[in-house]
């Protein structure tokens, strides 16, 4: 999931988004900026970070903790803020937007409250800024080479649907029978000579042979669910008009729902058969 990284803009309070290879209007108002003399800055998240969090942390020194610890001049608590705010405008290269927007609005909320002077807002700020569980969410992990490498825990958690090909559905539609591309595996013996004392002879070895096969996957009717490429429910007599032997459809070998981000690769009418856990009924 790549996203343009955003560039934000981080002025005295004021804020500007800007793209990273924007448009002509874009870099105008940024030179703008530079120019008038003010002390803006072009910042990306991990900028953001390092100046909100990083100089000074082993000793408690950075801007957030002398927030937090009550160490901090006004001008430090705006400027906090002001970063946040840029994270809030900013987009992560991981994880949900719908997410980060809530997460950084508590972020700026909780600043907020620091700058307006309220009662337990620093404990709120600390309540709010989670390092490490807004760093598992949204946090890409680079390579020594500086590409990103995706989350894989989402994967994990979810697996992905298979290609199936829909073998049989029985008369009295309690059964259905899938047709699955897998490796087999099989022990064969095969003989072989060996040599000991000056003596041949043959003995079996064991050896593993892997195979792709079509292999059958049968399934109740009430221990599974089946949605569209929208991810809604189907079922019924419609669920039988388009659940016929010789059509493809996807299996998902687990009772999670399908994740929207492999629904968002299918068409409409695309079938998903996920499993019902016994528990789950
Ligand atoms: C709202 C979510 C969020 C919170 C809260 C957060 N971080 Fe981050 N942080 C990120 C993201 C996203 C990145 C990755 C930025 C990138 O490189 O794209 C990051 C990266 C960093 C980096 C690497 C910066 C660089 O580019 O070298 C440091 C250091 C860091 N965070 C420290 C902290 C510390 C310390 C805290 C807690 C006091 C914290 N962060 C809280 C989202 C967050």
């Amino acid at each position: 999931m790549r996203r343009n990284r955003f560039k934000i803009a981080v002025a005295l309070g004021i804020l500007l988004p800007l793209t990273a290879g924007g448009n002509g209007q874009e870099r105008q108002g940024r030179q703008e900026q530079k120019s008038s003399g003010d002390e803006s800055d072009v910042l990306t998240i991990g900028e953001i970070m390092i100046k909100a969090h990083q100089p000074g942390r082993s000793a408690r020194k950075a801007l957030d903790q002398r927030v937090i610890d009550g160490r901090a001049t006004d001008d430090e608590k705006r400027r906090l803020l002001a970063l946040y705010e840029a994270l809030a405008k900013a987009k992560p290269e991981e994880g949900s937007l719908d997410d980060w927007k809530r997460v950084t609005k508590a972020l700026v909320e909780a600043a907020q409250g620091v700058v307006a002077g309220q009662e337990n807002a620093a404990e709120a700020l600390k309540t709010a800024l989670n390092c490490k569980a807004c760093h598992e969410k949204f946090r890409p992990v680079y390579g020594a080479d500086g590409s990103v490498t995706a989350d894989r825990q989402f994967f994990a958690a979810s697996p992905p649907p298979e290609f199936a090909l829909v073998a049989n559905v029985s008369k009295d539609r309690s059964k259905l029978k899938l047709f699955t591309s897998r490796i087999v595996s099989t022990m064969v013996f095969q003989d072989v000579v060996v040599e000991s004392e000056g003596k041949k002879r043959t003995e079996k070895v064991p050896e593993m042979r892997y195979q792709r096969e079509a292999s059958e996957v049968d399934l109740a009717i009430d221990a599974i669910r089946v949605v569209d490429g929208q991810g809604n429910e189907v079922a019924g007599d419609d669920l039988w008009r388009r659940l016929a032997a010789g059509n493809i459809v996807l299996y998902q070998e687990s009772s999670e729902p399908v994740a929207k981000e492999y629904l968002k690769l299918l068409a409409s009418d695309a079938l998903v058969i996920t499993q019902i856990h016994r528990k789950d009924k």
